[in-house]
């Protein structure tokens, strides 16, 4: 190398941007810099300049393709590398001082371990490039619930999905420089080579680093490596729940409005829930479903000892297929402009297309060839719409509430083909952690791996509960100390599935008859029979005029099986042990009551 080389080599990046005036950011963002060597060092301000010019950045270097300007103002289309396209399960690590308190939940490597692999790969993997300092806040800038991170990455697209997901930019910046803590977020896209992608978090020091991937929630930290797997070792420390949750508000014709949070896995319907439209006669009565937030819920006790949730993110990214008018029409009006689709397949005038939307046909596939039956559906099954909140024409007015709004109701569900009832109401509140902890489903494509494996999925946090699950549940637990008003807690099942392989219940916004009757159960007036798994409704119990069901659909949805539930008790009995003596016995108890009373 000659002299000029490494001079240039040394030479500080360009610094872009105000800088910070909170030393211990500035000391990180020097240290990360002096590590993987940026060109350019570029303070996020989250403007519509700053967006703009990147934009047009990615336009030009093709990472993002313009869509139709006329039928889709604003939008984007983003291919990613075709073996990065969903969570890597196998390749997130939680890094505690002990391995026990990571759990049997997580993979665990020691914090010294997981520093020195994550520096070996970030050691100059940004040279001759621009190194983007995103500073975010989950949740509304003015609401003592939110927290705050700043995001280093490598990655444009990252920043212009951030932009979207989080309050990013300056606002943020200034709570972080007067609040002086924050979670540290390290992200390069790496070669996107599968055997050098990791994602780690260090739950200890606030920190997460992440290299070899671009995929949302590999990527964007804020989300899942930030709100939730930090986000629920911080609550637990301070006594609050971060959840794998949608919230939506319940408006009843009387102009009362009851908020509920629920617990699915991904690709198991928050989305779809969450901007629910009332179905025929609910509508012409005055019921309205308020959207929250679609995926990840902060709570704490508040005042009055309720539960006050609020949604740290600002935008959703959503699954795309199965999304059309019937499904999801809010959904679709949410992504009508101003949003990046993520590997979905593109039609003859430029549009967006995947399967389930109602018209159009693909002419190119997610991976940009010719669309072609044979090799596969036209948007990858894990395709994504990234979209602000705003857009949302059922967005609540108490969305921004910096109190957060009240929670009359958990829920908790998966995707169980047989055994499990459309729904059920736990009896007490150790009895919903206990569903919580026992829920099971069937996995989906927004991890890599089989899809429709049944696998215990605890309150859907199996891939994001930053501790061990017996803690957890212990701190769940704890919350029912006498002072709080708790919420009702239920269970759902949407995909029961009959003889013929076909879901029994139709679903989507069918589904605010289940609600209605969990909001009755919440004001005392909805009746139910009591069984030993909780209290079900009958057929008469729901409001199910206009609803076709066959005869084994009701057996099915409304009926419990008992021998079935035997089995299913001694399963998750099984299950609790694996977690040995940090298991609360609480929750053994409860199992062993409900066994006992199947017999
Ligand atoms: P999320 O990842 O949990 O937000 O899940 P989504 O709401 O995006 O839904 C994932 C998939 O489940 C999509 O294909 C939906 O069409 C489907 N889905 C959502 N709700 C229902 C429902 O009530 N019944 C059925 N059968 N499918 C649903
Ligand atoms: P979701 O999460 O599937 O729960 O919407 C997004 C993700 O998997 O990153
Ligand atoms: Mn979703």
């Amino acid at each position: 190398m000659n002299a000029l080389v490494q001079d240039v080599d040394k030479r500080a990046p360009e610094v872009q941007g105000r800088g910070t005036t909170l030393e211990s950011l500035k000391q990180w963002v020097d240290q990360v810099a002096a590590l993987a060597r940026p060109a350019a060092i570029h303070w996020c301000d989250g403007s519509d300049a700053e967006n703009a010019a990147l934009v047009a950045k990615m336009e030009a270097d093709g990472t993002l393709i313009r869509l139709n300007e006329e039928t889709n103002p604003g939008s984007w289309l983003h291919r990613s590398h075709p073996d990065d396209v969903a969570r890597v399960e196998h390749l997130t690590f939680v890094c505690t001082s002990e391995q026990d308190d990571a759990g049997p939940n997580n993979h665990w490597m020691s914090p010294a371990d997981g520093h020195a692999q994550m520096d070996s790969l970030f050691e100059g993997c940004m040279e001759g490039r621009t190194m983007y300092v995103i500073p975010y806040c989950m949740g509304p800038i003015d609401s003592p619930i939110s927290r705050c991170g700043v995001e280093i990455t490598d990655s444009p697209y990252v920043v212009a999905n951030m932009r979207i997901m989080t309050r990013m930019g300056e606002a943020a910046l200034q709570r972080i420089e007067r609040e002086g803590t924050f979670v540290r977020g390290l992200h390069s896209t790496g070669e996107l080579d599968p055997n050098r992608r990791f994602i780690m978090h260090f739950p200890e020091e606030l920190t997460i680093k992440s290299y070899g991937s671009g995929y949302g929630g590999n990527a964007l930290l804020g989300k899942k490596c930030h709100a939730l797997r930090i986000a629920s070792h911080q609550a637990r420390q301070e006594g609050w729940l971060a959840e794998h949750m949608l919230i939506l508000g319940i408006e009843n014709p009387q102009g009362e409005t009851h908020y509920v949070a629920a617990a699915f896995p991904s690709a198991c319907g928050k989305t779809n829930l969450a901007m629910l439209i009332p179905p025929e006669g609910y509508r012409e009565k005055g019921w309205k479903v308020w959207t929250i937030g679609d995926d990840i819920c902060w709570m704490r006790p508040g005042p009055d000892g309720r539960l006050y949730a609020i949604n740290p993110e600002a935008g959703f990214f959503g699954v795309a297929p199965g999304t059309s008018a019937k499904s999801n029409p809010n959904a679709l009006a949410t992504i009508a402009k101003n949003t990046i689709f993520t590997n979905v397949g593109v039609t003859a005038d430029d549009g967006p297309w995947w399967e389930g939307l109602d018209d159009g046909q693909p002419v190119t596939d997610w991976r940009g060839n010719a669309y072609d039956a044979a090799n596969g559906p036209a948007a990858h099954p894990n395709a994504r719409f990234t979209v602000s909140a705003k857009q949302c024409p059922s967005y609540s007015e108490h969305a921004e509430d910096p109190t957060g709004v009240p929670i009359s109701a958990i829920v908790f569900g998966g995707r169980r083909a047989s055994l499990v009832p459309l729904v059920f109401e736990a009896r007490d509140w150790t009895h919903g952690v206990l569903v919580g902890a026992a829920m099971g489903s069937e996995t989906t494509a927004a991890a890599t791996g089989a899809v429709g494996v049944m696998r215990r999925d605890p309150m859907a946090m199996k891939p994001f509960c930053g501790y061990n699950f017996a803690d957890y549940f212990a701190h769940w637990l704890s919350f029912d100390n006498g002072r709080n008003k708790l919420p009702k807690v239920f269970h759902v099942n949407w995909f029961r599935k009959g003889d013929d392989g076909k879901f029994l219940w139709p679903g989507f916004g069918d589904n605010l008859r289940v609600l209605e009757w969990m909001i009755g159960r919440v004001e005392g007036r909805a009746d139910a029979v009591e069984t030993p798994i909780g209290a079900l409704p009958r057929e008469q119990d729901l409001d199910l005029e206009g609803v076709q069901l066959s005869g084994e659909a009701r057996e099915k949805l409304f009926g419990f099986d008992r021998d079935g539930w035997r089995a299913e008790l001694v399963s998750i009995g099984d299950y609790l042990r694996e977690y040995g003596p940090r298991m609360p016995q609480a929750l053994h108890d409860e199992q062993a009551r409900i066994a006992a009373s199947l017999d």
